[in-house]
């Protein structure tokens, strides 16, 4: 219908200080939220679902541009089969499920990741949801699926020294934007604020290139109980920050040395 069609109105909460353009998201502690309440650990699993629908519908109501979820890592693979294979379900089963919530917020959903490696039934589910929100001009919601950040890189730099081998490339212009034209989702600006659930202080190979300069958020709170307070605690944090990106003072002047 013609009121379904119209774009979302954008509420932004005011923190007094910038808002994140793109926030990235290491959702961990499923596990943990579901053997805390005596639970199979897929359960966490699923109740994770919901945080994801209420965090990419308030990142969208809020105008953020680009989201970026960690839902499943390279190295996750060797995790035993049946959690494996469950979460393999449960992305088809979320990638057709949350058509109609994807939609109604005007988000765009693609995914980066070696995507060659998820289930056939996973992937159509992806590509076909991919197709569905194409057009859609409101939060790019990227879900980083069979992803590594070395993985990445050794991608790209596969693709790059074929392209030196063809002659397409000269290796005197190889620069760091060079670099970054060769990885999964080069358009994509870094991201501003990178948060990780459950209390953990790694990075498990996220985004190795893209997050030197993010600042860095840790909630507390496993994924399935990250909801919409715990965002708004994060943006806050991400409001006051003052990010100078290897010089003296944020977005000012240079001062005299
Ligand atoms: C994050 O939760 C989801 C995935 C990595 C797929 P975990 O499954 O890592 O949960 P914990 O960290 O073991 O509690
Ligand atoms: C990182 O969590 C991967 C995702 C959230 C998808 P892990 O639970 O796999 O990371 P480690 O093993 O604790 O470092
Ligand atoms: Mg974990």
């Amino acid at each position: 219908t013609a009121h379904a069609m119209a774009t979302p109105k954008i509420v932004r909460p005011d923190f007094g200080g910038p808002f994140p353009e793109h926030l990235a998201i290491i959702m961990d502690g499923n596990g943990r939220w579901a053997q805390e309440r005596a639970l199979r650990r897929v359960f966490g699993h699923r109740e994770g679902i919901n945080s994801v629908r209420e965090i990419t519908t308030e990142c969208a109501r809020m105008g953020m541009k680009s989201l970026t979820l960690y839902a499943f890592s390279v190295e996750n693979w060797k995790r035993p089969r049946v959690e494996v294979r469950y979460l393999m379900r449960l992305l088809r089963q979320f990638l057709i499920q949350e058509r109609p919530t994807l939609m109604d917020n005007g988000v765009r959903l693609i995914a980066i990741g070696r995507l060659d490696s998820l289930p056939k039934d996973a992937l159509d589910a992806l590509r076909e949801t991919e197709a569905l929100t194409a057009k859609n001009s409101g939060m790019l919601l990227r879900l980083a699926l069979s992803y590594g950040g070395r993985a990445e890189i050794a991608d790209g730099l596969r693709k790059l020294a074929r392209d030196v081998k063809s002659g397409a490339l000269a290796v005197d212009a190889i620069d760091e934007e060079t670099m970054r034209g060769y990885l999964y989702d080069p358009g994509t600006p870094d991201p501003d604020l990178m948060i990780r659930t459950a209390g953990e202080m790694r990075i498990s190979n996220f985004l190795l290139w893209q997050i030197s300069y993010s600042e860095i958020y840790v909630a507390d709170v496993c994924w399935p109980d990250f909801r919409k307070p715990q965002l708004l605690a994060a943006l806050k944090s991400y409001a006051k920050r003052v990010r100078k990106f290897g010089g003296l003072v944020a977005d000012g002047p240079a001062p005299k040395a």
